[in-house]
């Protein structure tokens, strides 16, 4: 049977822009709860300076508390003190974060986007020597907030770049869900002249409601490993305008009704959906959560 891998990130990028502070427990408890859903890969927070980003400030507490040996916790790390910081917490694999736009670079990250490979080049021979598994994404991959059309090309570059420095996957992101599938066909197309299909992952915000079709489009052209955020929860505070990650009992929802097999049980991940939007005060902000839940 075919088989995709989904990369749960809502509790990172779900999160991360919340307004509203979530209590520490209150995080722990909506991993517990997509671990018990089937989740095996879950984003679990990001080793970001908390000035950036106040809702990832605990980070540290969080990864402490996630002992699973069957479940992988990546979080987010911009440079060498991010990833001091997660390795003392016992962090076992990380994703280092880039653009195809120099201007999300800047806006994201404060440096180039050359800036940033050489600011992650210290990160990767470190990782390396712990034994810490490193994810590349690369954002802005169907266009930028502030630079609008992005060339696929430059998508190709950083992607490639990224691989080359040892990241075992690349997550291009959309990051404020311009991307409809013809374009994501192209964008794929286009990148894997530079990087094998295998070693890509989408990661398609669904701003426009176009997520599910863009991983569609995606899978149609061989890529196997999707990001997503359970009630659709999320956005980048530094893309104005973007909204959650396609939900993730969208995309369980799709491939196991086309025969696609995901390993997530979707009824246990509806009602994690809506506990976590609960949570938040809000209704889920999917359809398949409305549609199956209660
Ligand atoms: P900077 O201000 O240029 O950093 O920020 P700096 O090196 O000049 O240091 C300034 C201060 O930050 C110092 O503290 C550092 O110690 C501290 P001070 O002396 O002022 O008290 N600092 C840190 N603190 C904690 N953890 C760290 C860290 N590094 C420095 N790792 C920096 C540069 C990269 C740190 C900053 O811009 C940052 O944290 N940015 C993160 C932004 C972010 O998290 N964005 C969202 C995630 S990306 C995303 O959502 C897209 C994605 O989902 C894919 C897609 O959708 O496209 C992945
Ligand atoms: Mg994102």
């Amino acid at each position: 049977m075919e088989r995709v891998r989904i990369v749960e990130v809502g509790p990172r990028d779900g999160l991360q822009n919340e307004a509203q502070a979530i209590p520490t427990a209150t995080k722990l408890e909506l991993i517990a709860r997509l671990v018990a859903a089937g989740c095996q890969t879950i984003e679990a927070t990001a080793f970001v300076s908390p000035k950036w980003v106040p809702q990832m400030a605990d980070h540290d507490a969080v990864l402490r508390a996630l002992q699973h040996e069957d479940v992988a916790y990546p979080v987010l790390t911009p440079n060498l003190k991010g990833f001091e910081a997660a390795v003392s917490a016992g962090v076992r694999e990380i994703a280092v974060f880039a653009a195809a736009s120099e201007t999300f670079s800047q806006r994201n990250i404060n440096c180039s986007i050359a800036e940033s490979l050489a600011r992650f080049a210290p990160v990767m021979e470190a990782a390396g020597q712990a034994g810490v598994k490193v994810r590349g994404y690369v954002s802005c991959a169907l266009g930028c907030p502030y630079e609008g059309e992005i060339a696929p090309q430059a998508v190709a570059r950083v992607a490639q770049d990224l691989t080359h420095m040892g990241c075992y996957e690349i997550s291009l992101g959309d990051t404020i869900g311009v991307g409809v599938p013809k374009r994501v066909k192209a964008l794929i197309a286009c990148v894997t002249e530079l990087v094998a299909v295998e070693k890509l992952a989408g990661h398609f915000h669904d701003t426009y409601g176009m997520g599910a079709a863009n991983a569609w489009a995606a899978y149609q052209e061989g890529v196997r490993v999707f990001d997503a955020s359970v009630a659709g929860l999320g956005g980048c505070p530094y893309a104005k305008g973007a909204s959650g990650n396609v939900a993730t009992e969208d995309l369980v929802w799709m491939f196991e009704r086309s025969g696609v097999e995901t390993g997530i049980d979707l009824r246990k991940l509806v009602d994690c959906a809506v506990w976590m939007s609960s949570q938040l005060g809000r209704p889920p902000a999917s359809r398949v959560a409305r549609a199956l839940q209660g």
